[in-house]
């Protein structure tokens, strides 16, 4: 077995976001597809949301939707929340760069992309060429920790209005261009796109992540010790255990087969009894640090309801 450099007591900060071994979400990811395809096929806009506790998975699905649609050659721009807060930031990001700013033509910059995409409006001509060279290429938003957004609440109502509108601007196709912006966040971010209020965003347009389900899971552990920690035999017995302690949670199913792999890679593939009662003993001081934190993050009200 090629030597690899030993990873065993990497930090949780390895547990978190992308991942070479995705498994599950095939429900979610066809409907992904679909919407790629209506939108580019209309021509149109939407705004979709992924929320899920800590954990779920959110960012390993949000990298899969970016291969996606890079593979169907959309153009990929991540943002973050604080962007949609920078007028000159988000006209970069929706492809219209070094456009007049509102303060220099008097119009806000969600006002100038309505009028840039319809060529009907007779106010074009005044903003010369502003957004006549736009880009057709359809394009795909990322915005990951959508639960920022809760700050929106201590915006001015101006700044929120325009903000706002920029959603509107995105969601109800105004720009005539295909647009996804797919926002991922804890269950929080709802709240905060309710303060938004962004018109026609429905139940359809949100996506509430759970736990993978059992052949996805058993998936992921099983490519993490055979693909990534090259072992040759099937190794149903330590797939067995893990998933007794895992229950489908991607948080844990990934960080007992990452450990679980590091150690393998470590002991030369071989898999013994007492290898299988150190990863499981290595997975559950992880699981506990991990519920720490997550208590330590909530306020008191939470912690009470989990009592
Ligand atoms: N479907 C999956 N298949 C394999 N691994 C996964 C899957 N989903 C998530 N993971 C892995 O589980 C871990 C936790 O996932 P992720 O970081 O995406 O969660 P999250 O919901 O974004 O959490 P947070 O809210 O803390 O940012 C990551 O290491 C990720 O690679
Ligand atoms: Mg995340």
């Amino acid at each position: 077995m090629a030597k690899k450099k030993s990873k065993y007591t990497r930090a949780g900060a390895f547990d978190r976001g992308a991942t070479p071994y995705f498994h599950g979400r095939t429900a979610i990811l066809k409907e992904f597809d679909n919407i790629l395809f209506n939108v580019r096929a209309s021509r149109k806009g939407t705004i979709h949301l992924i929320v899920g506790d800590s954990g779920a998975g959110k960012s390993a699905l949000l990298d899969q939707c970016k291969k996606r649609a890079k593979l169907r050659g959309w153009k990929v721009v991540q943002i973050t929340p604080a962007t949609l807060w920078d007028p000159r930031k988000m006209m970069n990001a929706l492809g219209y760069k070094n456009r007049p700013m509102p303060d220099t033509i008097a119009l806000s910059v969600p006002d100038l992309l309505k009028l840039g995409a319809s060529s009907s409006k007779p106010k074009k001509r005044l903003i010369p060429n502003i957004l006549s060279k736009r880009k057709r290429k359809p394009l795909l938003l990322l915005m990951d920790e959508a639960q920022k957004l809760s700050s929106a609440i201590e915006y001015p109502v101006e700044q929120r209005d325009e903000v706002k509108e920029f959603l509107d601007v995105i969601h109800n196709a105004h720009l005539r261009k295909p647009i996804v912006l797919l926002a991922a966040g804890l269950r929080t971010s709802l709240a905060a796109l309710q303060v938004l209020d962004i018109s026609r965003f429905g139940e359809k347009n949100i996506v509430r992540l759970g736990q993978l389900s059992e052949n996805p899971e058993r998936a992921v552990i099983r490519d993490w010790i055979m693909v990534e920690a090259g072992v040759k035999e099937f190794p149903a017995e330590w797939i067995d255990a893990i998933v007794k302690e895992t229950l489908g949670w991607p948080r844990h199913v990934h960080s007992y087969a990452r450990n679980t792999s590091d150690y393998l890679i470590e002991n030369g593939g071989v898999m013994t009894p007492e290898g299988l009662n150190e990863v499981m003993d290595v997975g559950r001081k992880g699981r506990i640090q991990y519920y720490t934190q997550r208590v330590e993050q909530m306020d008191g009200d939470d912690v009470l309801c989990l009592a």
